[in-house]
């Protein structure tokens, strides 16, 4: 098929070793890293619509909106200063990454979660303790950074850890604990919004404390990567944690390899600009493109502005809220389906199966509202017509929780070199932050001049993305994070851009097929 790389699907170059209970904690606890993302996802919209909080910080957006009679609900009011703060965060993770990329190769990806951990941590006392506009911005720049490197060295140290033939599940213990951090964040506003006092707003914002204190305490317990310890001179400890994690003695193969990859890395100083040739143009065009394609499903529509959604078409105030959480529900639980097949089925099923799932969803959606609301933007739905949106929006977001959620950060932190993996995770994390960021501004003003129409500009991307997924990936699964570079040489396209003595010779006696057992697994796909 078009996807075309000749890969050993069955299960790449296996090493020996079993899924150790070691392996497994660590990977739990470094999974943690993606709540304190979440928790900020989901936290931010249901705030900045508290009225306690935006008569305290922003008085002129809060009169602008009181004021506000319009009855077309496509338009709401819109305001650029709220939404620009809510964003600033993004801003901050998008540049705080690239300095992320620096401590996660040369001090290990272990200082890069606690240093995300505890700016987190103290930019969550500042938001919770507010007094002024400049503590707020100044607190959300913090937890942006904190973001910034936790989302930086998380996917990279899950995909280092695991084996191979695991490495999907464990890695996407960092999407799951993303939505779980979602949904603790939905209740938490529903719970706090009713506070009568005024002050809810300052619980939901200091509560982001508890995910930072997890993953700044977890990591201080972690153990580095034996990928990253040999690459900062450790071979002995390397030795070490590899046979720890793997639970075998019989590490010396992968051990060679890990070795293999780390002479190649010293050659390179300057990832940054190493990163532009040829040979890795594969890995940097989905660097840049699957993040883009994440943000370009829409998802961050649902979650940012679940409860204007919901409220526009129908649902009351508490309702509306009580529909985020169902969403966030459906969020969380379909993302063990991703978790128990990503190792069997391999990435590009999933791709492609939750793609075209979330395109029908988008046009019965777009459809169900263009029927009701025209371009007028006034109606009034039914019960039974609102639960139908509601279904479809479920629907759509657990296609979303199965394929492009885990995936947009499985995929970007398995296939880069250890030479550029660092440079390669902050490309990815910067294109998913400003993207996040573009279409938080952009939303409100998109719904207002595209209407139902919005949906079809999303599904049109779903099927560009799809397209792409179809003819450009190569499934990885099951292949070691160090022998990747096969999977690109022998896919129809990529493959033109790697020259033979791009690889090194323990790769090429893999591909050569020293290995009986590789040999007869080689396939097309
Ligand atoms: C995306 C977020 C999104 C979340 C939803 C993540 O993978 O990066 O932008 O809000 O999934 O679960």
């Amino acid at each position: 098929m078009a996807g075309g790389a000749i890969v050993n699907t069955a299960g790449g170059k296996e090493y020996p070793g079993k899924l150790t209970l070691f392996v497994l904690l660590t990977c739990i606890v470094a999974a943690t890293g993606g709540l304190i993302f979440g928790y900020d996802i989901g936290i931010s919209g249901g705030v900045t619509s508290m009225d306690s909080f935006l008569k305290k910080f922003f008085p002129d957006v809060y009169r602008k909106e009181k004021e506000d009679q319009n009855t077309n609900q496509y338009c709401k009011f819109d305001s650029q200063i709220l939404t620009t703060f809510t964003s600033s965060l993004y801003l901050a993770a998008l540049i705080a990454s690239f300095f992320a990329s620096l401590v996660t190769r040369a001090f290990g990806r272990k200082w890069s979660m606690f240093g995300g951990g505890i700016t987190f941590l103290v930019g969550a006392a500042l938001n919770g303790a507010a007094q002024n506009v400049l503590m707020l911005i100044l607190g959300r720049i913090l937890l942006g950074i904190g973001v910034g490197f936790a989302n930086q060295s998380v996917p990279v140290y899950l995909s280092e850890m695991a084996p191979a033939r695991l490495r999907g599940m464990l890695n996407i213990g960092f999407q799951l604990m993303i939505t779980i951090g979602i949904l603790c964040a939905n209740l938490i506003n529903y719970g706090t919004a009713k506070i009568k006092g005024g002050w809810g707003w300052r619980v939901s914002l200091a509560l982001a404390a508890v995910p930072a204190a997890i993953i700044t305490v977890g990591s201080l317990f972690l153990p580095d990567t034996p990928n990253s310890l040999i690459d900062r001179g450790y071979d002995t400890a390397a030795k070490d944690m590899l046979r720890r994690i793997r639970g075998t003695d019989d590490i010396a193969e992968e051990y060679n390899d890990l070795v293999a990859a780390s002479e190649d890395s010293k050659q390179i100083k300057n990832p940054w600009g190493n990163i532009l040739r040829p040979k890795y143009r594969a890995q940097l065009t989905m660097a840049i493109l699957i993040p883009f394609f994440q943000q370009l499903t829409g998802i961050n529509v649902i979650m940012f502005y679940a409860p204007v959604l919901f409220r526009t078409i129908g649902f009351g105030g508490d309702a509306s809220l009580m529909s985020a959480v169902i969403t966030g529900l459906v969020n969380v639980f379909a993302t063990f389906v991703s978790i128990f097949t990503v190792d069997k089925l391999g990435r590009r099923k999933l791709f492609l199966q939750g793609g075209s799932q979330m395109l029908v969803c988008q046009i019965v959606v777009g459809t169900l509202i263009a029927i009701k609301f025209g371009t007028d933007g006034v109606a009034n739905l039914s019960k039974t017509y609102s639960a139908f949106v509601v279904l479809f929006i479920c629907i759509y977001v657990a296609g979303f929780a199965w394929s492009w959620g885990p995936l947009g950060w499985l995929v970007p932190s398995e296939i880069f070199p250890l030479e550029i993996r660092s440079a390669g995770q902050s490309i990815n994390v910067s294109v998913n932050m400003f993207f996040t960021f573009v279409i938080a501004q952009a939303f409100l003003a998109m719904l207002c001049h595209m209407k139902f129409g919005l949906f079809y500009f999303f599904a049109g991307w779903v099927v560009i993305m799809t397209t792409f997924i179809a003819f450009f990936l190569p499934e990885t699964k099951g292949v070691p994070i160090e022998e990747m570079i096969l999977v690109w040489k022998s896919h129809w396209f990529w493959g033109r851009f790697i020259s033979d003595s791009d690889i090194h010779v323990g790769n090429l006696e893999m591909a050569n097929g020293n290995n009986n057992k590789n040999n007869s697994n080689k396939t097309v796909v």
